[in-house]
């Protein structure tokens, strides 16, 4: 960064004079964190139980559909726009091309219907992928052995569909196939779903990150092999930028960013090269450190929380996708 003028030398540049007190500190932050800047993502479930602890997620639970109506309640009450739903359902249902993933009757749409009925201001955004629903684990459909692109598509377009039809205000593509914001826009355009956001996760990367997020939505028993013949290559930043470029020009509303810490490089290159609203997803792996430092006694929950979302606003996201929304809203409040 270049200055734009020769800063004073000390003793006339004191610096520390803007951080004297709490009330300098204030007037002088150039960023702000919100409960308005944090999405909540939600693990549902079709299990008979209404709250499931998950392991590898200490405070994270597998909701039923009438939990995450309360949930979307208590977003709303602290002032958290959004809410971010993930399928866990039962093995039973899984197949080759994720079938499920398309049934009107299904476990999101059931949550979708029940969050809009006690909640009806709340956001509500939708994971569009497969792997929650392949009996493979993969976010497409695969034949012989590998992912393949376009009978995907049509896989996809249909989840979008079902999910907007039942009353989800953004969809969410996270499966990270080519063209599949375009093929989601069409569907969504011939079906008189034209204002149903599409905010895509543009640059999302092949990452170890996500290993809790697997166990909560029951898809790493089945996953074999690995996800980077879709996801990126976390050596890479300009492909990113691609990424991006392709999702707009299909029509894609607003970005993710994922992972969140790991990547605030690329949080930063994206939302400053675009100026599209770009979120940051703090994921599961993320979050799970954290639960274990603060276990442990090795971090301090209340500064660390906060100090880490607060780096995503700094790297000009304009939001935050995290498990620990409601305890981060509690804390501002
Ligand atoms: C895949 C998907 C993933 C996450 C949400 N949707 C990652 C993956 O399994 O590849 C990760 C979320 C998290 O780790 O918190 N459709």
């Amino acid at each position: 960064m270049t200055m734009p003028f020769q800063p004073a030398a000390f003793p006339y540049a004191r610096p520390r004079r803007l951080r004297s007190q709490p009330w300098v500190r204030r007037l002088v932050a150039e960023t702000t964190l919100t409960p308005a800047d944090l999405i909540w993502p939600l693990i549902v479930h079709d299990g008979p139980e209404d709250r499931q602890p998950v392991a590898s997620m200490p405070g994270v639970f597998r909701l039923s559909p009438k939990e995450a109506a309360k949930a979307a309640v208590e977003a709303r009450d602290l002032g958290i726009p959004m809410v971010a739903l993930f399928p866990n359902v039962n093995d039973s249902l899984k197949d080759a091309v994720g079938t499920a993933a398309s049934d009107p009757d299904g476990l999101i749409p059931d949550c979708i219907r029940a969050i809009k009925d006690a909640a009806p201001e709340i956001g509500v955004m939708t994971d569009v992928a497969l792997d929650c629903y392949t009996d493979h684990g993969h976010d497409g459909v695969l034949e012989n052995g590998r992912i393949v692109n376009d009978p995907t598509l049509e896989r996809l377009a249909e989840q979008a569909f079902i999910h907007a039809h039942a009353g989800a205000d953004a969809v969410a593509p996270s499966d990270m196939m080519d063209g599949r914001v375009q093929a989601i826009r069409e569907a969504l355009e011939a079906n008189g779903l034209s204002d149903t956001l599409i905010i895509s996760y543009a640059a999302k990367y092949a990452s170890a990150f996500y290993g809790p997020y697997r166990d909560a939505v029951g898809s790493s028993k089945s996953l074999t092999g690995d996800k980077k013949t879709y996801q990126m290559d976390f050596a890479n930043a300009e492909e990113a930028l691609r990424e991006v470029a392709m999702d707009l020009s299909e029509g894609a509303d607003a970005l993710i960013v994922k992972p969140g810490l790991p990547y605030l490089d690329i949080v930063r290159l994206v939302s400053q090269t675009f100026k599209v609203p770009t979120f940051a997803y703090q994921v599961s792996g993320e979050y799970a450190m954290m639960q274990a430092a603060f276990a442990n006694g090795w971090l301090d929950p209340d500064r660390a929380i906060l100090e880490s979302l607060h780096a995503f606003k700094r790297a000009g996201a304009s939001g935050v996708i995290s498990y620990f929304a409601p305890q981060a809203a509690r804390m501002m409040g």
